[in-house]
This record gives structure tokens, C-alpha cells and sequence, in this order.
């Protein structure tokens, strides 16, 4: 195998580990109420799955869960910006949605400009 190999490999080899994560953040934080589906359910919880607004400007969906937003509860102390931004990206591109992925930096930047305060490492943490 040459090398070129190995690191592709590797690389393919991350990216699921990344994408695995997001969805494993997700099953224990959103399908209660969105649904492993991502099709929520009528009446009570938006589908996320081939939702525009989530597949639309990545901030504005990241905002959502800062702030939380009528019956949505607000993430901001119980994921970190990195599980926001996995978790997010897992969500704009499961379920046939293809909008692109989301990165810690981004949502830090957001999370420091809506002045919302620090993930609380450890604290409030439900991972794990
Ligand atoms: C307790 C139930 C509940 C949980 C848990 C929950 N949500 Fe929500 N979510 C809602 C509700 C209700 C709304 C609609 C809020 C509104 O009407 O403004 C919503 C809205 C959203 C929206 C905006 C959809 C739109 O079309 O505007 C996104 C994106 C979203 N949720 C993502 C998530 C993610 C990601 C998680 C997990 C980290 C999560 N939600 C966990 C109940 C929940």
C-alpha cells in the first residue's frame, strides 16, 4: 500500500469518526423531540430533514440552539461549540438534506457576538 493510500484511508477514516459523532450527540440530545428520522413530529416539532431554514445560513441555525427558541431549549451551557458545530453539521447533511458543515470557530465567533456565556466544561455537560 503506498502512503498516499494510508493517509487517504485515514482520512476517510476521521471524517466518519466526525460524522458518527454528530450523530451520536444527536440521538442523545434532539431525536427526543425532532426524531432519529430528523422528521419531528406534526404539531409539536419541526422536522429538521429537508428543512430549508436548516440547510439555509449556517449561523442563523446555530443561534437556534444559543438561544433556544419557543419550545426548543437552549443548548448553549450543555454543548460545547465543537458539539454544536458536529452536531449541526451531522443535521444539515443527514436525512438527503446537502447543505455544508459547520466548524467550533464559527459558533464560538457567534456565541461571543450574541453574548452568550461560555460552555461550562464539565459542569453541565451531558456527554458521557
Ligand atoms: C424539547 C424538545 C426539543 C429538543 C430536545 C430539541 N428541539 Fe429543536 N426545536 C424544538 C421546537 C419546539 C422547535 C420550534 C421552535 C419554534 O417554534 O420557534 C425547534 C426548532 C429547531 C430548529 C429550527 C427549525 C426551523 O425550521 O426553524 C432547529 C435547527 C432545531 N430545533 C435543532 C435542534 C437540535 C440540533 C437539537 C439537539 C441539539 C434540538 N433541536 C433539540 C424542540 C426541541
Amino acid at each position: 500500500m503506498s502512503i498516499r493510500i494510508i493517509f487517504l484511508a485515514l482520512l476517510l477514516m476521521a471524517q466518519g469518526a466526525a460524522r458518527a459523532d454528530g450523530k451520536a450527540i444527536f440521538a442523545r440530545n434532539c431525536a427526543a423531540c425532532h426524531q432519529a428520522t430528523g422528521k419531528g413530529i406534526p404539531g409539536a416539532f419541526p422536522a429538521l430533514a429537508g428543512n430549508s431554514f436548516v440547510q439555509g445560513e449556517s449561523s442563523q441555525v446555530a443561534a437556534v440552539l444559543l438561544k433556544g427558541r419557543g419550545g426548543m431549549p437552549d443548548f448553549s451551557p450543555a454543548l460545547s461549540d465543537a458539539d454544536i458545530a458536529e452536531v449541526l453539521s451531522f443535521v444539515r447533511s443527514a436525512w438527503g438534506n446537502q447543505a455544508g458543515p459547520l466548524d467550533a470557530q464559527e459558533v464560538a465567533a457567534l456565541r461571543e457576538s450574541l453574548k452568550v456565556p461560555a460552555f461550562a466544561a464539565g459542569q453541565m455537560s451531558n456527554k458521557h
